[in-house]
């Protein structure tokens, strides 16, 4: 199944439960956000989660771009990326945790196809602030699927304050084997669609009060869903990538996980672009930089002559265009490339700082700190400078 007919199933499947579309928004949340980029779906409707009546009603449907950097270390692996796209459902005080599960559960066996058999809950188990989520474990129970209980990997919150509650997790089983084990002990389990029961506000002092409203809030991550349905062995084999496997492997040959995260990064890099910002040296405009830098290092370990002049304009193309974004491409393509000239002639003046007599013997730490906080040198462009 293409991702495009899982977008239409999923958002058609909820329209039939008398959920209204609402347009997901760009990377950037609003200006009074503390946070610097769209986490998750819920993220835009915070207000309304709140208790601010949503103009389209209680039951919402969407499909949101979002940026984790908090998982940028395990981009590369086969289920993380920087950019992705979260189908996401809302009851806005509206129906209750088992309602959203069975929808859930229904939309990927009935609707999705997905074998039962493959599937497997996580529930909140209950800590010192609240009780175990016995709805949900019973909801569970009775549909026959297995449920793990734990703790902190089935509590959600967007930050250390805001809305948060305990949620659901479905996972299905990637494996070639049967299935075996439980989320916790097998990775082959891949977490897919997440259920907040999104309760509870959690103030400053970390203390807990109960929402206006009783919400549920679930997002599924797009490409993994695409990658299992498509059997796939991850994210990067999906359609979404198909232009960049098609085009970057003969343009420049590198190691599998090199290619996803050059991948990956040049794609988020496009859409950050593609959302209005610049490269900077704090905030968004840093991330930004990071990404492109990330590329950069890569390309040019096996081979400095490498560049971003190379880069097929078509894949700026389809990154933007399937995020909507209005940005012309050769406008994307010369921001990448001007950046790429300002990390060059930083290269160079690298190359001068380390040819001194301080850098000689082997770096400790201390030195690795200073390269990078003084003269924005990454620690493994610097290994490479030495070593190269
Ligand atoms: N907010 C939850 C998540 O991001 C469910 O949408 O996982």
């Amino acid at each position: 199944m293409k991702t495009e007919q899982i977008v239409r199933t999923f958002v058609e499947y909820f329209e039939q439960r008398g959920h209204r579309r609402i347009t997901g928004s760009t990377l950037l949340p609003p200006a009074d956000d503390p946070v610097l980029f769209t986490t998750s779906g819920m993220h835009p409707l915070t207000p309304h989660l709140e208790g601010r009546p949503h103009p389209l009603g209680r039951r919402l449907v969407n499909v949101q771009r979002c940026l984790r950097t908090t998982d940028l270390d395990e981009v590369g692996d086969a289920t993380h990326l920087t950019v992705f796209e979260m189908l996401g459902t809302w009851s806005l005080g509206d129906y209750e945790g088992p309602v959203s599960l069975d929808w859930g559960y229904g939309l990927l066996t009935e609707g999705l196809g997905i074998d039962p058999g493959l599937l497997y809950a996580t529930v909140h188990g209950g800590d010192d602030r609240t009780g175990p989520d016995t709805a949900s474990l019973e909801f569970w129970q009775g549909r026959g699927v297995p449920v793990e209980l734990t703790e902190q990997d089935n509590w959600w919150s967007n930050g250390p304050t805001g809305p948060c509650g305990p949620d659901s997790e479905i996972f299905l089983w990637s494996g070639d084997t049967p299935p075996r084990s439980t989320p916790t002990g097998d990775d082959r389990w891949v977490e897919v669609w997440n259920h907040v029961m999104m309760r509870h506000r959690r103030l400053d002092d970390g203390s807990l009060v109960p929402l206006p409203q009783r919400n549920v809030d679930t997002g599924l991550g797009l490409e993994r869903l695409a990658s299992l349905l498509q059997g796939t062995s991850s994210v990067f084999d999906c359609d979404v990538f198909d232009p960049w496997h098609r085009l970057l492997p003969p343009l420049w040959p590198l190691d599998e996980r090199s290619l996803r995260v050059v991948c990956d990064h040049l794609r988020s890099a496009v859409v950050v672009l593609g959302d209005g910002v610049r490269p900077a040296h704090t905030g968004r405009g840093y991330v930004l930089r990071r990404l492109v830098r990330r590329v950069l290092t890569l390309l040019w370990r096996d081979d400095p002559t490498r560049g971003l002049g190379d880069l097929p304009p078509e894949l700026i193309e389809h990154a933007l265009d399937r995020f909507g974004q209005d940005m012309g491409s050769g406008e994307v393509h010369r921001m990448l490339l001007e950046e790429e000239r300002r990390f060059r002639r930083l290269l160079e003046r690298g190359r001068q700082v380390l040819s001194r007599p301080r850098f000689r013997g082997p770096l400790g730490e201390e030195d690795f700190h200073y390269l990078h906080d003084t003269h924005g040198l990454p620690r493994d462009l610097v290994t490479s400078l030495l070593h190269g």
